[in-house]
């Protein structure tokens, strides 16, 4: 298998973009102008500030180890400019069964506002799917500006995330008190602290991705044009009664000028080992004094802290999808997670752009692991009294991670199969944590 670094620029986008007058290009990332070039054309493309030097410097070596591509038009005025970009890159995303599967990361999709609507886009992406499954990549996934735009490359949310808002005049902590202490920590202390932490719990929810360092750095405000958003940031850790350290969390206090109580508190970051961590991290913030409003954005779809809260009309809860997986490789990436139940059924995948197309049998065991065989004949004597059911990649992709239930999806017209088939694939395919990606890629 190739580094993903190394993999070569995909010949069919390229030869159709040429056909456009459109260079197609992997990015020299050791070459500091050039790849400071393209990140100006990343960020312009998502309407971000003119960075200054020293943030281009941080992106420069933060980013230098993805495989970053460029699209560029020699007749502008400024043809080193790249008109469109992507970057990409492996990770260990968490599945079902505290397992992982590798995943092709994809982001930094822009299109410069003088050439959208000719087809860039679609040449990039498809290529970066031909890429990753020519290499072996069982799965694709990316986080979404708009929802409008990837399901016609086969991608699905797949893991959704909440933002709650919370009356704090209207709630008291229920929930139990845990022997350990909430400490503030600095900035740059939970800089430190918060990959490890990341990394010790990322494969308790499905959906999860390592991060990377100049992600955390952004987080906790550390990274130039972002230092002072930083400054009005406080971290706090919980640690437990022989004082290790088991939960972190990062907020900020938003002063309301005209009522001194009515302050707003913003939870931009809990992460914990322990449910007690949990627990009084929760704790320290819903008994903040001054505050008003408690907003905690990108948490799980099933957050406990519902329960642990004497009014929950106090909460209110806005879902919306995050996650979104395009399966390449069905067999791989059945086989990469457990499974609720032991199960023997047909699963008719159709594709269009052909990776997942095909008819495959799915034999889970008693321990929920799972066989998959492709090419599967389904009109076979022995495959007829089989539970099967019949649906489009994106379907399969939006189930893989127990998201969304088949029956959601049959109701939605998006699945086919019997009233029984599709319960059983329903308890097969069930997750006890719901999916949740913590970050932004
Ligand atoms: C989104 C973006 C990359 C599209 O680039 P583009 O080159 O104009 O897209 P294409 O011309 O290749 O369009 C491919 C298909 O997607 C559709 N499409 C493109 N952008 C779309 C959008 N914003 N919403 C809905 N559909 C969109 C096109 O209609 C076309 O559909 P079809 O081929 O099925 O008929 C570009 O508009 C952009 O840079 N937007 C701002 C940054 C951004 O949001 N990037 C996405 C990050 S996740």
């Amino acid at each position: 298998m190739t580094e993903f670094a190394d993999a070569p620029i995909d010949q069919a986008s390229a030869a159709s973009l040429l056909s456009n007058g459109l260079r197609l290009g992997l990015v020299d990332t050791s070459d500091s102008a050039q790849f400071e070039t393209w990140l100006r054309a990343d960020s312009r493309g998502f309407h971000g500030p003119e960075a200054s030097a020293e943030t281009i410097a941080h992106h420069v070596s933060g980013l230098a180890d993805r495989r970053t591509t460029g699209v560029w038009d020699d007749s502008t005025l400024d043809p080193a400019m790249p008109v469109a970009t992507v970057s990409s890159w492996t990770v260990d995303m968490t599945v079902p069964g505290r397992r992982t599967i590798e995943a092709w990361a994809i982001s930094s999709v822009t299109v410069s506002p003088t050439h959208r609507r000719k087809g860039i886009a679609r040449a990039l992406l498809e290529g970066e799917l031909r890429t990753a499954h020519r290499r072996g990549t069982p799965m694709a996934t990316l986080t979404v500006s708009e929802s409008t735009i990837y399901g016609r490359f086969g991608f699905a949310p797949a893991a959704f995330a909440t933002d709650l808002e919370i009356d704090a005049t209207r709630v008291t902590w229920t929930g139990p008190i845990p022997d350990g202490r909430v400490n503030f920590v600095t900035r740059a202390q939970f800089r430190t602290e918060v990959a490890a932490m990341h990394d010790r719990v990322r494969l308790d929810s499905p959906g999860q991705i390592p991060a990377w360092d100049l992600r955390w750095d952004q987080f906790a405000g550390l990274v130039d044009d972002d230092t002072t958003k930083g400054a009005d940031l406080r971290a706090v850790r919980y640690d437990d009664v022989d004082g290790q350290p088991r939960g972190l969390a990062l907020y900020r206090v938003t002063e309301n000028h005209g009522d001194f109580a009515g302050h707003t508190l913003t939870l931009l970051h809990l992460s914990h080992e322990t449910d007690d961590a949990y627990h009084a991290l929760w704790r320290f913030v819903l008994e903040m004094d001054l505050v008003r409003t408690i907003k905690a954005r990108h948490r799980s779809v099933d957050e406990p802290v519902v329960w642990n809260v004497s009014d929950r009309r106090a909460v209110s809860q806005t879902t919306w999808d995050h996650l979104w997986l395009r399966i390449l490789d069905v067999p791989a990436a059945l086989e990469a997670r457990s499974y609720a139940r032991e199960a023997r059924c047909v699963l008719r995948v159709q594709d269009e752009l052909g990776f997942a197309a095909g008819t495959y049998l799915l034999e889970v065991d008693a321990t929920g692991f799972a066989q998959v065989t492709s090419g599967f004949d389904a009109d076979d004597s022995s495959a007829v009294s089989l539970p099967a059911v019949s649906l489009p990649v994106t379907s399969l992709s939006a189930l893989y991670l127990g998201g969304v239930s088949a029956s959601t999806l049959a109701a939605a017209g998006l699945l086919a199969g019997t009233a029984e088939s599709i319960s059983i694939l329903d308890s097969v395919f069930h997750s006890t944590r719901a999916p949740w990606l913590s970050i932004w890629f």
